[in-house]
């Protein structure tokens, strides 16, 4: 595996990939099975794979977690060089944005709801950087969890609206047994939160089944057992939501071709998760 710090290393290392397909999985590291999997599907499909880690500063607020984003460069190289990863990309802010960027990536259409609408700018950062990943690595294929529903549909968007010649592709959530979604956040977890953290999934697992077997289909009805189900358990909830799967437009009636979306703390952890319906 070729580790590479700039973006004139990379650029050397993708001129010489000659008609080669080209897989892209961007993380910010301190890496997990749900990173591994985006991997293992790339690897799969395309000739070459090319990771990046780059704890992005400009998706995080200025009360957020950007100091104390968990970060462990040895044991990320070592498990994507045994998992056969060609490329890693592990630039830092300067070699991204030199002096600072004034040129943003903005969805002015669903940039604030959801996570948009309780972090502001946060998609912006996400959308800049991505753009800025894809034209730097210039993959044939990019990959992404569904974990980050919103981030998923935006970056799908995104290289739609902007003719970006690389295929989007979103991949299934990776959970522990108890059904808790991994993420690099949960590290952040007490004993007791980690033990509380699995009734997200579940919450909103109960709330696909009432909806699949037509108990109750009304949005609001279910949105709102869940939310006191949720507050119950221990989440102080920032939202839970039902929206249409592919747009995330507003749904009044739960149906086929939705996803039930949450972000709600544990503490001081804001976790998020979402199901599709
Ligand atoms: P990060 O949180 O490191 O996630 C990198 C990729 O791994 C994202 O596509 C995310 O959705 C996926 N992922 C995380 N947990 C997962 C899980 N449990 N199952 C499946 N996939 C999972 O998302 C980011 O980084 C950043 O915003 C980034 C896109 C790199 C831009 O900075």
């Amino acid at each position: 595996m070729k580790i590479v710090a700039t973006r004139a290393e990379l650029a050397a290392w993708r001129d010489a990939c000659g008609g080669k397909t080209l897989g892209f999985v961007p993380t910010m590291g301190y890496l997990h099975e749900g990173h591994f999997s985006l991997v293992r599907e790339s690897r799969g499909a395309n000739d070459l794979t090319a990771v990046s880690i780059f704890v992005n500063p400009t998706q995080f607020g200025p009360t957020e977690d950007l100091a104390r984003y968990p970060r462990d460069f040895e044991s990320d190289r070592r498990n994507l060089e045994a998992l056969g990863v060609d490329l890693l990309y592990a630039p830092d802010a300067r070699d991204m944005y030199g002096e600072g960027t004034e040129t943003w990536v903005v969805n002015r259409g669903s940039c604030d709801i959801l996570c948009g609408r309780s972090r502001p700018g946060h998609f912006d950062g996400v959308l800049t950087v991505v753009l800025k990943l894809f034209q730097r690595t210039r993959p044939t294929r990019a990959y992404f969890g569904k974990k980050d529903y919103q981030q998923f549909v935006l970056i799908r968007r995104m290289a739609q609206d902007l003719d970006l010649p690389v295929e989007v592709l979103g991949r299934p959530t990776v959970r522990l047994p108890s059904g808790l979604a991994l993420s690099s956040r949960n590290s952040y977890l007490t004993h007791g939160e980690l033990e509380a953290a699995p009734a997200l999934h579940r919450t909103l697992a109960e709330m696909r089944r009432r909806a699949h077997s037509r108990e109750e289909t009304r949005v609001e009805a279910l949105t709102h057992w869940g939310r006191q189900t949720l507050e119950a358990s221990g989440f102080k909830v920032d939202y839970l939501e039902i929206r249409a799967a592919e747009t995330l437009s507003e749904r009044a009636v739960a149906g086929d071709a939705c996803v039930a979306l949450a972000a709600a703390y544990l503490g001081k952890t804001r976790l998020i998760d979402n199901l599709e319906f």
